[in-house]
């Protein structure tokens, strides 16, 4: 198709500044784009993952523990827009509870361990380009935040979103910054390098990195974990939760027949028909969390043997170029998880964790959860759940789906959650004061637009 596609688009990140590194594995997933590859994993080529080890079997003399916990990073993914809730700003400056966002939350979190341990446990976030700015004005708060010269963030690479129709670098001279898009979570590897944290990381004597979400609030640091993963020898490994039948999305991990590596198969890897093997909670019990755990001297080490490139299946994410604007043009944008790392290692490991370490804000529906009273902050900055079982959030997609929508129709909180089983909205309605949900809550479209304060949903 289009070799002038890709020269292009690397005369675009030369001028912009972008690292040779990120230059050059992004031409690799742009040839492998030109070539149709669609990194499709048939069930006939792996057999299931059924028994890793449990958290809760493990037991770690607490000076092991309290040695690994000395020597490790918290590292934050926070380059993303949450743009499926209609956000183009981090999403970690979303307030949660009691005024605080999850990007203070975390914080806090970090802050609560260090005291509790005395370890030194750096914080770094990564950042993308439209995150950067405001994610460290937040930071200023915290004067004690920062460990000896390491930075608070560093950077992920940018790349151009590309013209679906010819796979030229798009323009948008309506505002040029859309033209860009960050490479996805599996640019962690080579954002490390190219900002030259990694190296610092290590140069201040910290061997293992602790990887998660900025949208999930369960990963406190832990050190039962880290001197596991000490313990284990093992150069990355990945955190899984048991699955539930609710739980149909997130990917799995899996066994390559071809080499015994674990690999991660997510959907867009799995063949439409075979969707089913994909699902089934009893073929592949548990999902992947995105919470990772990395030996850096390993990590580098890898990243050496293959000159800075990440061997990662590339993901072609179709979007439009202004994600706000559905009849703006199609592009795509060429990504990379960065989970599917564990095939490059080997002896790669797997935990699994419990629920706890697991809260993703994907939806407007898990962000009503965790704003209502099914949570309290604990001491140390834990969400922790105040009932047995988390009620099921369904709100309706025209109006509540876009953090704005979503924010107007809950001008004074969410309603009470504690005694619900459940809780589904359809239709346009805003909420008063104090609403309690209680059993199987419906809001139906007949119901009243303004649900009146003081209203009991359900029974
Ligand atoms: P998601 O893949 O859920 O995406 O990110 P997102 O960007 O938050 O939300 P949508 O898809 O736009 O709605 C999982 C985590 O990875 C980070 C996000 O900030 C989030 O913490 N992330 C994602 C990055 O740091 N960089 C990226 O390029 C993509």
């Amino acid at each position: 198709m289009s070799t002038h596609g890709l020269s292009a688009a690397q005369q675009k990140m030369r001028d912009a500044g972008v690292a040779q590194t990120a230059i050059d594995v992004f031409s690799r997933y742009y040839q492998q784009l030109e070539e149709g590859v669609t990194g499709s994993i048939p069930e006939d080529t792996i057999s299931p993952y059924l028994d890793p080890p449990r958290l809760e079997d493990v037991t770690i003399d607490p000076f092991q523990a309290k040695e690994a916990f000395d020597r490790l990073a918290i590292i934050n993914l926070n380059g993303g827009l949450g743009t499926s809730m209609g956000m183009d700003r981090a999403k970690s400056l979303l307030p949660v509870r009691d005024g605080r966002s999850f990007l203070q939350i975390i914080v806090e979190q970090v802050l609560a361990a260090r005291e509790a341990t005395g370890s030194p446990l750096p914080l770094l976030f990564m950042d993308s380009f439209r995150t950067r700015e405001d994610t460290l004005a937040v930071l200023e708060e915290y004067p004690d935040l920062p460990v000896g010269d390491l930075p608070l963030d560093f950077l992920q690479n940018k790349e151009p979103k590309l013209r679906a129709d010819d796979l030229e670098p798009v323009t948008w001279d309506a505002e040029p910054d859309l033209e860009w898009c960050p490479p996805g979570h599996g640019d962690l590897y080579t954002a490390l390098q190219t900002s030259g944290v990694l190296q610092k990381l290590l140069d201040a004597g910290f061997k293992y990195a602790s990887v998660s979400n900025s949208d999930n609030l369960g990963t406190l640091p832990n050190p039962v974990l880290a001197g596991w993963f000490a313990a284990s020898g093992a150069p990355y490994a990945a955190e899984l939760c048991p699955r539930t039948p609710a739980d149909r999305k997130g990917g799995h991990l899996a066994v390559r027949k071809s080499d015994g590596r674990l690999i991660l198969r997510d959907t867009a890897q799995t063949p439409e028909e075979e969707m089913d093997f994909f699902t089934d909670e009893h073929r592949h019990p548990f999902f992947h969390t995105n919470n990772l755990w990395m030996d850096l001297e390993k990590l580098d080490a890898v990243l050496r043997a293959h000159d800075g490139v990440m061997p990662l299946p590339m993901i072609r994410n179709a979007k439009t170029v202004d994600p706000s604007d559905k009849s703006s043009t199609p592009v795509y944008q060429i990504e990379s998880a960065m989970g599917a790392a564990i095939e490059v290692f080997e002896g790669a490991s797997a935990i699994v964790v419990g629920r706890d370490r697991f809260l993703p804000v994907k939806a407007t529906s898990d962000l009503l959860l965790v704003r209502s009273d099914v949570y309290e902050l604990d001491p140390k900055r834990a969400l922790v759940q105040q009932v047995p079982s988390a009620p099921t959030v369904s709100l309706d997609g025209d109006h509540f789906k876009l953090i704005g929508d979503f924010d107007a129709r809950f001008p004074h909180g969410v309603p009470s959650l504690r005694e619900a089983t459940s809780l589904s909205v359809e239709g346009d309605h805003t909420f008063g004061r104090d609403v309690v949900a209680r059993g199987e809550a419906v809001v139906g479209p007949e119901d009243p637009a303004q649900i009146p304060d003081g209203t009991v949903l359900g029974g």
